[in-house]
């Protein structure tokens, strides 16, 4: 798969290098490209906002840097990108979508930064690839660098060959649209405090049922909302 991700401080981006996903990255797993959208101005203070049309607080990003980094990097693609846009006004981002979008050749995802980009943007790469406004959560943070972080750690895990035991992904919470059972791990007594003894029993048919529950449990108390989906 490859990534594309658009920024103003593309040194948000430095950490892809560590961990499952820089390893990824050397087995040639997922080609993650970081670009400065100052890159695509032309004037002396590399300029990227201006400010609102109709008034208002704060500043829009200007839509010339951005058609150009997107034309550059249409042009340069295989296939027909899926261009993700965070934003706090977007479709939330779950588990199925990044299975979904796991699936995709090309991401580009476009971090706004201030009030966020011209509208027109969107626009117009709609005629480039499918374009998806995405949020990671009803909060708002102060550009779009630490969702796409989110996302690409989420979508990338999934691309087979990244995780190194493909069962833990299946044994995870949202994946079968419940919360992840509890583990334990030795000692079995720790100050004070037991490990379940159904999990020291050695039988397997108690143990999923035990953990099923768990699941139904947890789900239960901390997201009633996933059950009534
Ligand atoms: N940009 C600012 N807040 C965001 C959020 N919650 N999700 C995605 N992008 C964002």
């Amino acid at each position: 798969m490859r990534i594309d991700a658009i920024s103003i401080f593309p040194s948000y981006f430095d950490v892809l290098e560590v961990s499952l996903l820089g390893k990824a990255r050397l087995a040639g797993l997922i080609d993650v490209r970081v670009h400065d959208l100052r890159d695509w101005t032309h004037d002396r203070h590399r300029t990227v906002d201006d400010t609102p049309y109709g008034g208002g607080a704060g500043m829009v990003m200007k839509p010339e840097p951005w058609g150009e980094a997107l034309d550059a990097i249409a042009t340069d693609s295989e296939s027909r990108p899926v261009f993700i846009f965070p934003s706090p006004a977007g479709e939330v981002f779950t588990q199925a979508k990044a299975r979904e979008l796991a699936t995709a050749e090309h991401l580009v995802f476009g971090c706004g930064r201030y009030e966020g980009i011209d509208e027109r943007v969107f626009d117009y790469a709609a005629e480039l690839g499918e374009v998806r406004l995405m949020s990671i959560g009803d909060y708002v943070l102060n550009g779009g660098e630490v969702a796409v972080m989110a996302m690409i750690e989420a979508i990338g895990r999934l691309i087979p060959g990244v995780v190194g035991n493909p069962e833990s992904l299946v044994e995870e919470s949202h994946e079968d649209g419940l919360l992840e059972y509890p583990s334990y791990t030795k000692p079995s007594l720790w100050r004070g405090r037991e490990v379940p003894p159904v999990l020291l029993s050695g039988n397997h048919g108690a143990v999923d049922t035990w953990r099923r529950d768990q699941q139904v449990i947890r789900t239960r108390e901390r997201r009633p909302d996933l059950l009534a989906d």
